[in-house]
């Protein structure tokens, strides 16, 4: 009897106390156990279902706890009440995935997301509607922002997927860093800021609602923080666990920026100085960036790789050391996550940036040593011990004794990924290509639209975004004698199109593009008129829409004008305004309407063989989009992993003028690896289920360089340290090394700073 009640009442407690937020503010408690959780970002439309389950196993293996999504409201909505949850857009079957794995899942619905996604996940139908503004007490955008938001919740209710209902989800998020923008909305960002936690709490998803970025999130809204470091964030309401909703463990790309990186050493180090100052949860923004498919990728300019230099690259390789450095610190933190959750918390200050933190329980107690000083190493006396902590570093003692983990010390091997051609056996090394002109003959010569304003029109309103391409066309007349005919005349647009191309009277006069983040520009051009009727045609080109800012959704795309014809002669210069002309309107580019990328006469070649992650190198090219096998992969640079043998097509549209002669298929995997350790590690290689083929250089003493150019210094082990691993290593899919003179031999140098350093190739 008595073990029955128990049983009743364990029963009550786990179904309706999932997820809480502890009495003390300390932690997130799921069923009963205070956690310390990390997270990391995966975006299920940037990768393809069939990577989903190897992603989030990666994450899993890496030491997370939960994956985290934002939900993309225009790729679900992409017309009004006409919803797709197909393929890539399957949330369910991620949210199962992510289940599957036995790990949580964090939802974050918005639906604003940001995320460099078009327009920020906002569909362009619902900036269309009468009246509309964006994230405000707007009663047209409120009631489409709950419509959805409603949906979404019921979806996953119905599949049990809240943790309240015994599913992954154990938290969900409502908006999405609105306090950053909100200034500009006055008193209506306020309001619609509580309306938003009223709306959210109504839903009853039993899992508490975030807010990140919102200091004024209502009860109970959990205001979280976002950044390269949050150590120092404390939620607005302070009986609330201090978490952390994106620590960017880098950057997301722009056409023209550079690949953006965050060294490996600097992420440990935000993550081990948020759990040093109490922090309970740390979601990585991005686990696994991915690509931006098709016209996914928001703007200004964000390229279609979304890499981010994350600890899965955007194929799905691991990016080493980051992830194998923060999954050792996983490790580490998971293991002290009783002291991290109930332990009293005190602190030592040593000066110079230099500090302690202890967290102390009844059964044990934890440390931090930070030195939060860029340039000089801290030495701190604890208990009678010495330490060196590295400049910019934690070390974290489990025990409050023993080193178990310093931000700085990267124990972890570092791959080289290296891309190798395709060697499927009937592919030739170079592409055939057969070609189709765009036919535009009736808008460059005809001027002929879809429809006609007199007006010029942003490009978001006419398109409703359906494609990246709009004709904004006229006509203009001059008579036989007018005064300036073929003298000095020009063409003046004012623009806001990311790309522009010009035609007048069926002739290219010329292109332009924004550049330095300017989105303003004007392009000129000297342009002969005849007599009688010309045509201008001018085709305008966004490259993704705004995803950011206070009121982005209204910032211009396209040609907003104004537009003119400047005639000059010896004494005067008129100026004849276009903007208020005839203008006649084409959404979309031929090709795409008849969807040449399904054409079947093209030229065939097969896959590459096996099962690296493919990628298509489109070298020589200028500015388009490709397809593979029908699907819309991306602007430029497109990336794209096939699952199956057989005949594939490559279709590329090209409106700069490219050569394609070099483009290529290739694979992508680990070409090398190499470490650096000090004595006293062990150090693991592994080529990724490929064997070690060869070891290039492996010197134990005080050797120089980096990896790929290491080069023996002045002292090392006598013992043939090359020999050593080969016969350890080699033909292997991973060894294991201890870092010793017992395994090594003894260098001819004294000193704490013996170090190992090791290529080998794959
Ligand atoms: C944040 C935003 C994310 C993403 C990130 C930069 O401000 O919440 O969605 O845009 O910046 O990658």
């Amino acid at each position: 009897m008595i073990s029955l009640r128990f049983l009743l009442c364990f029963i009550f407690v786990s179904s309706v106390y999932a997820t809480i937020v502890s009495h003390d503010g300390r932690a997130i408690t799921i069923d009963g156990h205070r956690r310390v959780l990390l997270s990391g970002s995966i975006h299920y439309p940037r990768s393809t279902p069939e990577m989903w389950p190897d992603l989030i196993k990666k994450g899993k293996e890496g030491g997370l706890d939960a994956i985290e999504t934002y939900v993309f409201w225009n790729a679900h909505e992409p017309t009004r009440r006409q919803y797709d949850f197909s393929g890539k857009l399957d949330l369910i079957r991620f949210l199962k995935t992510i289940q599957d794995e036995g790990l949580y899942g964090v939802l974050r619905i918005g639906p604003y997301a940001c995320a460099e996604w078009n327009y920020g996940g906002f569909p362009v139908w619902l900036h269309n509607m009468p009246g509309m503004v964006f994230r405000t007490t707007n009663k047209a955008f409120m009631d489409e922002m709950q419509n959805f938001t409603t949906m979404i919740v019921d979806m996953v209710k119905k599949e049990n997927l809240f943790a309240s209902q015994g599913g992954p989800i154990i938290l969900a998020q409502i908006e999405n860093e609105y306090g950053n923008v909100m200034g500009p909305y006055g008193e209506s960002g306020k309001a619609y800021i509580k309306w938003c936690a009223n709306m959210a709490q109504s839903l009853n998803v039993g899992v508490p609602w975030i807010m990140c970025q919102q200091n004024d999130a209502p009860h109970p809204m959990l205001n979280t923080c976002n950044g390269f470091y949050c150590d120092n964030f404390v939620p607005n309401n302070p009986n609330t666990p201090k978490m952390w909703t994106e620590n960017w463990t880098g950057w997301f790309k722009q056409w023209g920026g550079k690949n953006p990186h965050r060294t490996t050493e600097d992420v440990a180090f935000s993550v081990a100085r948020f759990f040093q100052r109490g922090g309970t949860f740390n979601n990585y923004y991005m686990y696994h960036g991915g690509t931006n498919f098709d016209r996914t990728a928001g703007g200004p300019y964000i390229t279609t790789s979304y890499d981010y230099d994350a600890p899965l690259d955007e194929y799905g390789n691991l990016n080493q050391p980051k992830y194998g450095h923060l999954k050792q610190l996983h490790d580490v933190l998971h293991s002290m996550e009783k002291t991290l959750t109930y332990g009293n918390i005190s602190t030592i200050d040593f000066g110079n940036s230099a500090s302690a933190t202890i967290y102390k329980t009844k059964e044990g107690s934890s440390c931090f040593f930070g030195n939060g000083n860029e340039n000089s190493d801290a030495t701190i006396s604890f208990r009678g011990e010495s330490y060196v902590v590295p400049a910019w570093s934690i070390t974290i003692l489990p025990d409050c004794k023993n080193e178990a983990y310093n931000t700085a010390k990267i124990t972890t091997q570092t791959s080289m990924m290296v891309k190798k051609p395709n060697e499927a056996e009937d592919t030739p090394s170079t592409l055939k290509w057969s070609w189709r002109p765009e036919n535009m003959d009736n808008f460059v010569l005809k001027g002929k639209g879809e429809s006609t304003q007199t007006q010029l029109f942003d490009q978001k309103v006419v398109t409703n975004d359906q494609s990246d391409y709009l004709w904004y066309m006229t006509t203009v007349k001059f008579k036989k004698r007018d005064p300036f005919l073929g003298k000095n005349m020009s063409l003046r647009v004012n623009c806001t199109a990311p790309v522009l191309h010009a035609f007048v009277n069926g002739k290219y006069i010329g292109n332009q593009h924004a550049e330095n983040g300017k989105f303003n520009y004007i392009f000129e051009k000297d342009v002969k008129f005849k007599s009688g009727r010309n045509v201008i045609a001018l085709l305008s080109i966004t490259v993704g829409l705004a995803n950011y800012g206070a009121f982005f959704e209204s910032k211009p795309a396209g040609i907003t004008g104004p537009i003119s014809i400047t005639g000059r002669n010896v004494d005067e210069t008129i100026v004849k305004d276009l903007s208020a002309h005839k203008w006649s309107y084409k959404t979309g580019l031929n090709g795409f309407e008849n969807q040449l990328f399904r054409t079947e006469s093209m030229s065939k070649w097969s896959a590459p063989l096996g099962n690296d992650p493919v990628v298509v190198d489109l070298l020589g090219l200028g500015k388009g989009t490709a397809w593979v096998n029908g699907n819309n992969i991306g602007r430029y640079w497109p990336a794209f992993i096939s699952s199956e043998n057989g005949d594939n097509t490559l279709v590329l549209f090209e409106e700069m003028g490219g050569n394609p002669s070099l483009v290529n298929f290739q694979t992508t995997r680990v070409g090398s690896v190499c470490a650096n350790v000090y004595e006293k590690n062990t150090i693991e290689l592994s080529c990724d289920r490929k064997p070690i083929s060869a070891i290039k250089f492996a010197s134990f003493g005080n050797p120089d360089g980096n990896c790929g150019s290491f080069e023996k210094g002045t002292c090392e082990s006598s013992n043939n340290t090359v020999d050593i691993l080969t016969q350890e290593c080699v033909g292997k899919e991973k060894c294991i090394i201890d870092v010793s003179t017992e395994k090594l031999g003894a260098p001819d140098c004294t000193g704490s700073a013996r170090r190992l350093a090791v290529e080998a190739i794959c």
